[in-house]
């Protein structure tokens, strides 16, 4: 599977921009700002209807203007199609491929698996465990629509469930026929989340360790171990064990909600025991072994998006990530870099077809 071509319209900085791709690797390189970053974004946003950034939608509109519209063309052994998406200011965001709009947008993520590896990414290793959660429902999400529809319907029984315990608290009341009809509905998605998260680390595991040793030269022992509170007990005990609690805090306090990858260097927690340069490994691995994943699951290469990896990564790293893409079967990878020469000079050790892009000011 490989984006044949992109065309973006009135995306963050760009006016209108259209691009024919490698199907191998695609290179972007320009100064700060110019908006290298950007065109990635566009091609995550085509996979995934979402930003890597995090931001929403509306702040992906170029300034001034009132919409913005992604087009692509997907190469794939069944065909290809043509993907577009359009976000106006105040209305819902549209995906279609072939002219026809997804009524949903689950049946759409996960056909076109993509990857990214950024710079900001560090926060995965080092924050708090939202990101690490981010990272399994990003991936799961891709893996099977099932995933998503029930993280939907969890996500939107929680936040009933807050409202209704700040609500209490608010009223100086309290209706446990209130609270029980929503505790009834919860332990169904949750348990799908639980088990497919669970299975998900168990594979993920031993692949990240295996990336982790390649990149690092084996110098020390990773881990990274799934803990949730239903390892021991089903959301419905977890639920009615703390409802004292959860009345007192006005919120759930535990759950699926709570889950955490814990990522662990010579069995310590490696946000406070890792160098820099140990932090950048276990990123990388954590990605690579995403990556890895999702192409075992999809049974086709992802794309690969690299951002900005050449000025945050030192030489060493850099050269053993690009042995192993190049070893492995990496799909089609997006590439950028504020230094053409660099880049160049990485890249011709490539085999196979290239394209390198200049990108100044939002123009192509
Ligand atoms: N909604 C928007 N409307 C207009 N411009 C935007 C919007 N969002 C971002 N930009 C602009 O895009 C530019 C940043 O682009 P981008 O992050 O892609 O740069 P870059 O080439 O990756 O730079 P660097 O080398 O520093 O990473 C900034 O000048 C920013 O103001
Ligand atoms: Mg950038």
């Amino acid at each position: 599977m490989h984006l044949s071509s992109i065309k973006l319209t009135h995306f963050k900085n760009y006016g209108q921009q259209s691009l024919d791709l490698s199907p191998r690797l695609n290179c972007f390189t320009g100064l700060n700002g110019m908006g290298k970053t950007n065109l990635l974004d566009a091609v995550h946003y085509l996979c995934l209807c979402k930003s890597h950034t995090g931001l929403s939608d509306k702040n992906l509109i170029r300034q001034g203007d009132s919409f913005f519209r992604l087009e692509g063309v997907f190469e794939t052994d069944a065909g290809r199609h043509k993907i577009a998406s359009k976000f106006a200011t105040g209305q819902r965001k549209e995906i279609e491929r072939d002219g026809v709009a997804f009524t949903r947008l689950i049946d759409y993520i996960g056909l076109f698996p993509v990857v990214m590896i950024a710079p900001d990414d560090l926060s995965l290793v080092q924050d708090g465990s939202e990101e690490r959660r981010r990272f399994l429902d990003s991936t799961l999400s891709q893996v099977t629509p099932d995933y998503l529809h029930n993280l939907l319907i969890y996500n939107a029984l929680l936040k009933q469930r807050n409202a209704l315990l700040k609500k209490f608290a608010e009223d100086r009341t309290f209706d446990a026929s209130l609270l029980e009809a929503i505790d009834r509905q919860m332990p169904a998605p949750a348990a799908v989340l639980f088990e497919q998260r669970q299975a998900f680390s168990a594979r993920f595991r031993p692949l990240f360790q295996q990336y982790y040793s390649e990149i690092s030269g084996d110098r020390e022992q990773v881990d990274a171990i799934f803990e949730s509170a239903m390892s021991e007990k089903t959301l419905s005990a977890l639920l009615a064990a703390n409802i004292e609690k959860d009345r007192m805090l006005q919120r759930t306090s535990a759950g699926p909600h709570r889950d955490d990858l814990q990522l662990l260097l010579d069995e310590r927690p490696v946000k406070k025991f890792a160098s820099q340069g140990q932090l950048k490994s276990f990123l990388l691995a954590l990605r690579l072994a995403q990556y890895e994943l999702l192409r075992q699951e999809k049974q086709q290469a992802p794309i690969l998006l690299l951002d900005d990896i050449f000025d945050k990564l030192d030489e060493q790293r850099v050269r053993q990530l690009i042995a192993l893409i190049i070893g492995r079967q990496f799909g089609q990878i997006f590439i950028t870099d504020t230094q053409r020469g660099r880049l160049e000079e990485i890249v011709s050790s490539f085999i196979g077809d290239y394209k390198i892009f200049e990108v100044e000011n939002g123009s192509i």
